[in-house]
């Protein structure tokens, strides 16, 4: 299958981007890119973008998207001034969806997943990192993570499980981070090698010291780690997290400059950097350092607090923004409001929020083949409604793409 887009205006982290260009997909990959291109004679289907922004598509590196219920009663609690924390300490919150999923069967989780991830793709996200977290026990982690991979594997896009094996605390399993620390990891690196595991370290959920085991010995099982850190309070997270080499750290909206200095890197001698950067490509990372994912979604939804992405990417870190879709905190996929409220709330410009939602989020998954467009990468991309890219940012709610390719194939519109 080979598609030409003709006339679009494109937009790209590598490379000035074009006002006026044409782009070529043969199979699954872009193959040429260009101001009139000179394309083969015959092409299986061409489309005149008239000047719309054609860009790489979203990729969503902070999501909870493997879920059952919902949590419209805790909605109307915190209507009346509960916090989030507080219905959390009281057995509901994450634990809530615990005992939804944990009763749901591993079909209809699956189902779930599937119908969730058909409407990212129609909102233009082709790859999207789904977490367990929801299941506590081993085997109820371990059926997250299969129907997490069965919904992925039926998927056009592209789908990164990823273990997050301390969320919550179970008070009905004996020695709970003990049992998750061995007996959970150990089963999940035997079926999942390879994936990454998470941890939400805050008050209430995991502390900094169990949190840090379960890291490290995911490290040392040759599992690449990311960390929930500073959501509401700063415990320290982030300097382990850091030390440990972690993929990245996500939330960040009670990170001061002294945490967003370490994401940065600011402080670190030279040698350190190096060693830094190394320890993570070797240990399954990036080669990047970690990256410093904001979730203004939860702003938006939970208490109005954002973090500060101007100043990390100020001090020299990288950003990635995801909707961090879930029940609880994040009720919506849509990665274009994900980047509206980038925008508005963490002092990103309009050409960072995109940045950061696509090849920055793709380097968190360590994904070097997706999120700009240049020959060689994979072609998954979306051409806007609109001619501005500022309007992906600007427009609140609305429906800004026009099409979808996701591996050479359109998927929507044309
Ligand atoms: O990243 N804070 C921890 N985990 C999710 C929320 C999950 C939930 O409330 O169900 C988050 O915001």
């Amino acid at each position: 299958m080979s598609l030409l887009i003709r006339n679009a205006r494109i937009v790209t982290v590598q490379g000035p981007g074009l006002a006026s260009g044409d782009l070529l997909v043969e199979g699954e990959r872009i193959t040429g890119i260009g101001e009139q291109l000179q394309a083969p004679e015959t092409v299986d289907r061409e489309i005149d973008a008239a000047g719309r922004v054609l860009m790489p598509a979203f990729a969503d590196c902070h999501t909870h998207a493997c879920f059952a219920g919902d949590r419209l009663d805790e909605w109307d609690l915190k209507r009346r001034g509960a916090t989030y924390l507080e219905i959390l300490e009281s057995g509901g919150g994450i634990m809530s969806t615990v005992r939804a999923v944990r009763a749901a069967t591993p079909k209809q989780l699956a189902d779930g997943v599937q119908a969730r991830l058909e409407i990212m793709l129609r909102e233009g996200t082709t790859t999207v990192e789904v977490k367990s977290g929801y299941g506590l026990s081993t085997e109820h982690e371990l059926k997250m993570l299969r129907a997490i991979a069965d919904a992925g594997s039926g998927w056009a896009g592209t789908v990164v499980p990823t273990a997050l094996l301390g969320h919550a605390i179970d008070p009905e399993i004996p020695d709970f981070f003990e049992h998750t620390i061995s007996a959970t990891l150990d089963a999940v690196h035997t079926e999942f090698p390879g994936i990454a595991i998470d941890v939400f370290c805050e008050k209430g959920a995991w502390p900094v010291e169990e949190s840090v085991r379960l890291l490290r010995r995911a490290r040392e099982l040759g599992h690449p780690v990311r960390a929930h850190v500073d959501q509401f309070n700063s415990l320290g997270m982030v300097k382990e997290a850091i030390e440990l080499g972690a993929r990245s750290v996500d939330h960040l909206e009670a990170s001061g400059d002294e945490e967003l200095r370490l994401i940065a890197g600011v402080d670190a001698r030279e040698e350190q950097r190096v060693r830094r950067a190394e320890l993570d490509c070797t240990r399954g990372g990036t080669g990047v350092g970690t990256i410093g994912v904001g979730l203004p979604m939860c702003g938006l939804h939970v208490d109005g607090r954002y973090a500060n992405l101007r100043r990390l990417i100020d001090l020299g870190g990288r950003a990635a923004i995801a909707t961090n879709f879930n029940p609880g905190s994040a009720p919506s996929s849509s990665m274009p409001l994900a980047i509206g409220l980038a925008v508005r709330h963490c002092g990103l410009t309009p050409e960072e929020a995109i940045e950061a939602g696509t090849s920055h989020a793709a380097a968190v998954l360590n994904l070097p083949d997706r999120g700009a467009l240049s020959p060689g990468m994979r072609a998954d991309l979306v051409l806007l409604r609109h001619t501005d890219p500022r309007m992906l940012a600007y427009e609140i709610g609305g429906d800004p793409v026009d099409a979808v390719v996701c591996a050479g194939r359109l998927i929507r519109g044309g």
